[in-house]
């Protein structure tokens, strides 16, 4: 029965037009793109395709769930199961709720008794299209292991390249763009985390699309557990996209009449190339999500964090004596990382005992969170709820509580073991120690860190562990806020792990990168901020030479990198020389000047090379733009290329200041004079540009334009 249903569906907004085909069994996703005037079901009835030779009479659709034995021949979408012989799963559409930007498209499988509902809904003010799937198993008898829930929408032929964010541990957000084979593209991601090497989204190009003009489609997966995505072939010449859960068999099983809502895959639309993405994201995250909502009315406060600064050596002395130094530098929240709790001299122990090591600070915490607040700081503690050290008492009397694998001896990873969180007992005593912490002392701000893969998921019941473990990791950062609603939480797992749109839901700041290095943070930033706003990303000043890479850099060049997103400084304050004290100083203040229009403006990326790295933030009323250009190798020619300032009004006239670095070559200097002296037209700047001074390389220069 097709309860009222319609022969498709068309929602749009002035960004996009998405139109869904109900005309067979299953609805699919005729278009997404580009906005479209009218829409009628002859237009829909000319994009099937006559009977090719050798094939079906007629071509199977790409739903929204293919599944086998409905003649798609493709990866399936979907694959649940009952029992060996019942597993023919063949849901037809039965009804359909629409509004003017949300569908609820339901339909049922009588052979499995099975409902499966498909909800799209296009966001008001974006081109975002949120997606998720939710599965009922109606039997009252039967449980139904579902092994596979994967968005599925067909790509429009001149979509022919994908770019992906990829990479490492200490080198995370990489961007690699590639043709699309005439097979299948598979990234599976297994770590029981979001991933460094792969993040849960594809973008889907033309061979013309560029950074700023083009269709351009990004596909992103809220999940920080293990994910697939998929591009395929077939071999008729369609190809697909497919975003979803990994989850292996029998790891998610649904008891009578109980239900599985997927994660929500969001889709996108660009006619502006890469950097339209980027625009839509940021407008859309900043709405929607409710912890980064909020955060307009708070300011960003500067940071200090004390890893690369003292590591596990931190006692009440030192930290006392790194906030006072940082309050004089205009620092404005104290994070106190890894080290401060029982034992934890190093990270072969202690993890799981959360209570405050009282060798190291014999009064608690709480005298450090006052000293904080007596220098105008806000205090934030560094905690890793998930993981235990073999060597800490609460393994000594729990060693049931963590995951395993049958058989075999336990793999340490970083010296740690994971909880079992699917124990209600563990994610109690998680929540009750977390608690604690927080009621016993001001602490305004956490930095939730996950430092290893799940290798070994075995759960207390010899059930497989990641689909659990991931869902309460959620439930208890969202149980945490609810206690403790004036409590930040910042996503950490070893730098860029934990890193997607489903923790954003909990989190309000991502920690994108062990790595400090200034230079390689501007390939780590980029590729961050080409998905996410600048005020949730984590950016530190490092030590120089860099920790991780050896690499030694100006403070000019560490702090002018810092600046552009949540700002912190990481490393020892009280070792600085007074001339790059002078300079972090002057960068923090140059930050807090700026950090409105930095996190709240529109973030536009310039065209770069592997020589030149530029960006601007321009304010919504384009009023105001700061604008970088870094100079990443020596270039091969005596000037950089020259720079032209994007996102600015055409129309206005400004005046351009060169406001970092304070210290100028007497030709940088010269140059900074006759821009001050002289005023420029947006649409000179915009298409002419102006010339850059000559720089060297690893340096950066920042633009200050104000519209007159
Ligand atoms: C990994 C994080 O990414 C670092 O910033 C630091 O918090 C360490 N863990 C602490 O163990």
């Amino acid at each position: 029965m097709r309860d009222g249903l319609k022969l498709f569906y068309h929602l749009k907004n002035e960004w996009v037009s998405i139109v869904v085909d109900c005309r067979s069994q299953q609805p699919s996703i005729a278009y997404f793109g580009e906005a479209l005037g009218n829409v009628n079901a002859s237009m829909l009835g000319q994009l099937d395709r006559h009977e090719a030779p050798a094939s079906l009479s007629a071509e199977p659709v790409i739903s929204l769930s293919p599944s086998v034995g409905t003649g798609y021949l493709g990866h399936p979408g979907i694959a649940l199961r009952k029992a060996p012989n019942r597993w023919q799963f063949n849901p037809r559409l039965v009804s359909c709720e629409a509004s003017e930007s949300r569908l609820a498209l339901v339909s049922i499988c009588e052979a499995l008794a099975v409902e499966i509902t498909h909800y799209l809904r296009l966001d008001r003010n974006t081109s975002v299209t949120e997606l998720t799937t939710h599965i009922k198993n109606l039997d009252s008898e039967a449980r139904v292991s579902v092994d596979r829930c994967l968005m599925t929408a067909p790509i429009q032929d001149h979509l022919t390249e994908a770019l992906e964010l990829t990479g490492r541990w200490g080198y995370e957000l990489q961007q690699n763009r590639f043709p699309l084979p005439a097979s299948s593209v598979v990234r599976e991601n297994r770590t029981g985390r979001t991933s460094h090497h792969l993040h849960p989204s594809i973008r889907l190009l033309s061979t013309t699309t560029s950074l700023h003009s083009g269709d351009a489609i990004d596909v992103q997966l809220a999940w920080s557990g293990n994910h697939t995505t998929r591009i395929e072939q077939l071999a008729d010449g369609r190809r697909l996209v497919q975003a979803g859960e990994l989850l292996e068999p029998d790891e998610l099983e649904l008891d009578p009449n109980t239900s599985y809502t997927s994660p929500s895959c969001f889709f996108c639309f660009s006619n502006e190339g890469v950097s339209g993405l980027t625009q839509q994201w940021h407008r859309f995250i900043r709405a929607r999500h409710e912890p980064v909502n909020a955060l307009p009315h708070r300011t960003r406060p500067v940071q200090l964090n004390t890893w690369e600064a003292c590591y596990f050596e931190v006692n009440e002395a030192t930290v006392i004596e790194l906030i006072d130094q940082a309050a004089d530098l205009g620092i404005e929240r104290f994070v106190l990382d890894d080290g401060w709790f029982e034992g934890r001299n190093n990270d072969h122990t202690s993890l799981g005992d959360w209570q405050v090591d009282r060798s190291k600070f014999p009064a608690g915490l709480t005298p450090v969170a006052t000293h904080c607040h007596s220098k105008g700081l806000e205090f934030g503690l560094w905690i890793e709820p998930e993981m235990v050290s073999r060597k800490s008492e609460l393994y000594r009397a729990h060693p049931d509580w963590v995951l395993g694998f049958s058989g075999t001896s336990l793999i340490e990873a970083r010296h740690q073991l994971v909880l079992d969180l699917g124990r209600e007992e563990v994610v109690d005593y998680l929540f009750e120690s977390i608690s604690a912490l927080l009621t016993e002392t001001p602490i305004r701000y956490l930095k939730w860190d996950m430092n290893r893969d799940i290798h070994q998921m075995e759960n207390a019941v010899g059930g497989r562990a990641v689909h659990h473990q991931t869902n309460a990791v959620y439930a208890l950062m969202a149980r945490i806020r609810k206690q403790f609603p004036h409590v930040e939480i910042e996503s950490c797992a070893s730098g860029g792990g934990r890193l997607d749109m489903g923790v954003l839901q909990h989190a309000t700041r991502f920690w994108p990168s062990d790595t400090n290095d200034a230079l390689d943070r501007v390939r780590v930033q980029t590729g961050f901020l080409s998905m996410l706003p600048p005020e949730l990303m984590g950016s530190h000043v490092g030590p120089s030479p860099c920790h991780l890479t050896g690499r030694q850099h100006a403070m000019a060049f560490r702090a002018g990198v810092a600046l552009w997103g949540h700002m912190g400084v990481e490393a020892d304050i009280r070792a600085l020389d007074e001339s790059e004290r002078a300079v972090l100083e002057a960068a923090i203040n140059l930050h807090k000047q700026h950090r409105l229009l930095l996190h709240r403006g529109c973030y536009i990326e310039h065209e770069s090379s592997a020589q030149q790295v530029s960006w601007s933030v321009v304010s919504a009323d384009q009023t105001e733009a700061l604008s970088a250009l870094a100079l990443m190798e020596t270039p091969n020619t005596a000037f950089p290329k020259r720079m032209r300032f994007l996102g600015i009004d055409v129309a206005k006239q400004y005046r351009v200041n060169l406001v970092w670095p304070q210290e100028l070559s007497a030709a940088q200097a010269q140059y900074r004079d006759s821009l001050q002296a002289n005023t420029f037209g947006g649409d000179w700047l915009q298409h002419a540009g102006l010339e850059p001074p000559i720089m060297r390389p690893e340096s950066i220069l920042i633009y200050h334009l104000t519209a007159i």
